[in-house]
């Protein structure tokens, strides 16, 4: 039968006390529900419905895909309720799966055993040491679930059950809507909760089926800062194990934070406190130093970036060094063996093959070429306060240190420009171009003397 998912997102997640929604709290780099969303995809799914109303616009912004359909839920009167809005638009035959958009390490193998184990109605329930603020299963004489209580309207017999409520249920869409139109408002919250539907099966003779989940970190719920900040540890080193296995060498795996994609070849190896953001791809034998960023970026084969780097839009080739304390920004493109070294900033830029910027230097919106060697203290004046202008540098020029290039401008192959020099024009090639005040040197010249201080004069 078609499978309809319907995630639940709507609830404000006040607990979190945050202005961003809590299904959007970011966990390894991507939101919550955007968990939910990607393990939901993997099942073959006719029609992915998600509840979403607490800052519905900054959810749909940041969610939005062809393939889902959002029903609202204007005011959140509980997880039944949302349930039963997206049901409205699901046909009675259908077979339905209902996620959390609070709930992000679930894994799809789990749900599609669930989905299958399932008849009319089921819920995932798991055993764990600390129950603290969950529904809590109650079993009959005869072992079967005949209800579930949440923590709040719980009494302290209850609240020492250790099995738990995942929160997600599966059943027939017709069971489904039948049942919670029975629900009612009675508890502590006053809500419609989607858990009394349990309680209404049984006394109904309709069969409950329970699958109790044993991996704890897929069925754990973030309701607040504390929970979303354990739950990423616990998946970060999910990552970690996970890039170990593919023989990336971590000097600790717990001091690495991947918020994002990150795919390395053979040998990489990774020193601690890296953050990697958006997609990153590490070639072949990179070796990635202390304390550096990396951000939507591909860098080439036994590339070195040294400590406290932060890279970010950047493509290089092979053989390049970079840092220590390199800053490359969008749009920079390194070609093999180019040496980036400290203090230097890159961006929007070009530098062709064993070009050297070793020390000290901006360079912005130029394009470098080969072998080219640029001085400490060099300068790209790119900006003249309105518009940015571009600079071109020939394969094997020399650049002196403390050189201002003031663009538009052109330095012409192999051409050589003194130490300290402001270039306004284009620099021919092949020549000496040096641009600097006549030194003096003043003779007699004394230093000034210290004053005597008052007080030493006094005495
Ligand atoms: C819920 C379950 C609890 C279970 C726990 C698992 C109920 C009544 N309780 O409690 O048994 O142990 O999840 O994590 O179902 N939501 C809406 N609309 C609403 C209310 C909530 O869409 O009107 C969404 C929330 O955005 C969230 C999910 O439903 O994604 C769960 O809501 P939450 O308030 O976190 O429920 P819990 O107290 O965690
Ligand atoms: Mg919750």
């Amino acid at each position: 039968m078609a499978l309809n998912i319907i995630i639940l997102a709507a609830g404000q997640g006040s607990r979190m006390k945050s202005a961003l929604p809590k299904v959007l709290q970011p966990l390894a780099g991507k939101p919550l529900l955007g968990h939910v969303i990607d393990a939901a995809r993997q099942l073959s799914c006719e029609r992915l419905h998600i509840v979403y109303g607490y800052g519905g616009a900054q959810v749909l912004q940041a969610l939005d895909r062809p393939f889902i359909h959002w029903v609202e839920q204007v005011e959140q009167k509980g997880t039944g309720h949302a349930v039963g809005l997206a049901l409205e638009s699901i046909d009675d035959g259908a077979d339905v799966l209902v996620l959390y958009g609070d709930v992000p390490l679930i894994q799809p193998d789990t749900l599609s055993t669930f989905v299958r184990q399932t008849d009319s109605l089921g819920v995932l329930t798991a055993v764990l040491k600390d129950p603290q603020g969950y529904g809590r299963i109650l079993r009959n004489a005869a072992g079967q679930i005949s209800g579930i209580v949440e923590q709040c309207d719980a009494c302290d017999a209850e609240k020492q059950i250790d099995e738990i409520n995942t929160g997600i249920m599966a059943g027939k869409a017709d069971v489904l809507k039948r049942l919670l139109g029975q629900v009612g408002k009675g508890n502590n919250q006053g809500e419609i909760y989607l858990t009394d539907i349990i309680a209404l099966a049984q006394q109904q003779g309709i069969q409950v089926d329970a699958l109790q989940v044993t991996a704890e970190l897929e069925i754990t719920g973030v309701n607040d800062k504390k929970q979303l900040a354990s739950l990423e540890r616990a998946k970060q080193a999910m990552i970690a194990d996970q890039l170990m296995q593919q023989g990336v060498t971590l000097y600790d795996p717990a001091r690495l934070d991947v918020r994002g994609e990150l795919v390395c070849g053979k040998d990489v190896v990774i020193d601690v406190n890296c953050v990697v953001e958006g997609k990153v791809e590490l070639m072949d034998g990179v070796v990635v130093g202390p304390n550096v960023c990396l951000k939507d970026c591909s860098i080439g084969k036994n590339a070195r970036v040294k400590a406290n780097s932060v890279i970010e839009g950047v493509v290089t080739g092979s053989n390049v060094i970079i840092g220590p304390f390199a800053r490359l920004r969008p749009g920079t493109r390194l070609s093999d063996d180019v040496h980036i070294g400290n203090f230097v900033e890159v961006k929007n830029s070009s530098v062709g093959q064993q070009s050297k910027i070793n020390h000290l230097s901006y360079v912005g919106d130029s394009e470098v070429g080969a072998r080219v060697n640029i001085g400490a203290g060099t300068i790209t004046c790119n900006y003249d306060g309105v518009n940015k202008h571009k600079t071109t540098i020939g394969d094997n020029a020399f650049i002196g240190s403390g050189t201002e290039l003031i663009a538009p401008l052109t330095v012409g192959e192999g051409a050589t420009v003194g130490a300290g020099s402001t270039l306004t024009k284009d620099v021919p090639a092949n020549e000496l171009t040096i641009e600097r005040g006549q030194q003096k040197n003043i003779s007699g010249w004394k230093r000034p003397a210290k004053k005597p201080s008052k007080e030493s004069s006094d005495t």
